[in-house]
């Protein structure tokens, strides 16, 4: 297991992060939007923190599930269009409790060869029957469903976190109504970011509550929080809150983030040029990277830009020097992605500035040269 190292920040405001002083420009977080410094969440931050304290004390069985929970669910149910929303105090904890809830050791689970840790783990503990399908590959996907078994269950995610492309969700969902699946997809890197008014995944490819009747919505990305709703129809999130042991036996999320995360969707609601102004950097980025040309391992319109190194000590090597030049990008290497194919995971946001993608271009291009 490669070991991780950290690194301590000090403080992050609009495109740079300080660490051990130095100020660097931020290429490696995922709050696309910048709404976790937004002066507006921050005061309705505080302000909940004066009403309700810290902690929220409980299970959400217990005492521990506040109005201010039962209004975030409510308005992430409108905001998705779903009929009903269950908030989790993390997307880990969300795919754990949903996959163990509706899978068990008479499922076959299919899902991607790529998938996120929390979904792996989630179906290893649910004791059900993986089958894997490469990368994206709805063909692949069909060709191992077992059409005799009653309980099948197709996972993948809207947006993959180490390569940048959207997956065919609209083909997944197909495939998934042909065989009476079970449809899950997690949205964690498409949810205010996809779509016109940045509902996500289910936006970009109109696709319903019909067609993907469970959808895990991780709230600690675009919308710079913390947490998770699930979301779909009402006796589905019922079952899932009985039933998911990452629901029940863990405190709750503490209140005042559900207040603040209900800021950042009002700003996800209201400030649409946060996206708009995202989507031309990742023109930008994508028309630059081509001309230089940049490895890039997709050109799909996501903020997640990665750049192909394949050898793990010079991604490392290419790491140190771009933060020597003044840039915080962070390289991924295997195993948290296949062998041969360490890279430099970039992530824009929509406080960067055409410059600064500009110089970082130049540069990694001079060190790949
Ligand atoms: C695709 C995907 N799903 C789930 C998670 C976990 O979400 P959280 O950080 O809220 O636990 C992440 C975050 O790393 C992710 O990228």
């Amino acid at each position: 297991m490669l070991s991780i190292k950290r690194r301590e920040i000090s403080h992050k405001e609009n495109n740079f992060i300080v660490i051990k002083k130095r100020s660097l420009i931020n290429f490696t977080q995922n709050d696309y939007l910048c709404l976790a410094t937004h002066p507006l969440v921050k005061k309705a931050f505080r302000n909940a923190a004066e009403k309700y304290g810290l902690g929220s004390g409980a299970s959400a069985s217990l005492a521990g599930y506040y109005d201010a929970h039962r209004e975030l669910e409510e308005r992430m149910a409108e905001f998705l269009q779903r009929d009903r929303a269950l908030l989790f105090h993390s997307g880990f904890a969300a795919n754990m409790g949903v996959i163990t809830t509706l899978a068990d050791r008479h499922t076959n689970v299919y899902a991607d060869k790529l998938c996120h840790a929390s979904i792996l783990d989630g179906i290893q503990l649910s004791r059900a029957r993986l089958h894997r399908f490469t990368h994206n590959n709805v063909e692949h996907a069909s060709t191992l469903l077992d059409q005799s078994s009653k309980k099948n269950v197709i996972i993948t995610e809207s947006v993959f976190s180490m390569n940048g492309d959207i997956s065919p969700i609209d083909k997944f969902a197909q495939l998934a109504k042909k065989h009476q699946a079970m449809l899950i997809i997690d949205d964690a890197h498409g949810i205010g970011v996809l779509g016109q008014n940045g509902r996500g995944i289910t936006e970009h490819f109109q696709l319903s509550q019909l067609d993907v009747p469970c959808l895990v919505t991780p709230l600690g990305k675009a919308f710079g929080s913390m947490g998770a709703v699930v979301s779909g129809n009402a006796s589905l999130i019922e079952h899932v809150m009985q039933g998911a042991r990452s629901y029940r036996y863990t405190t709750a999320l503490p209140p005042a983030i559900a207040i603040a995360t209900m800021a950042a969707l009002t700003i996800v609601q209201q400030e649409t040029w946060r996206r708009e102004k995202l989507h031309s950097l990742i023109q930008f980025f994508n028309r630059e990277a081509m001309l230089r040309r940049l490895p890039l391992l997709s050109t799909d319109f996501t903020p997640i830009r990665s750049i192909l190194v394949a050898d793990n000590q010079r991604a490392l090597n290419m790491q140190t020097m771009l933060h020597e030049k003044g840039f915080f990008i962070s390289c991924i290497r295997p195993p948290t992605v296949p062998a041969n194919s360490a890279r430099l995971r970039i992530s824009l946001h929509c406080m960067l500035e055409e410059k600064d993608i500009l110089k970082l271009l130049d540069f990694i291009a001079e060190m790949l040269s």
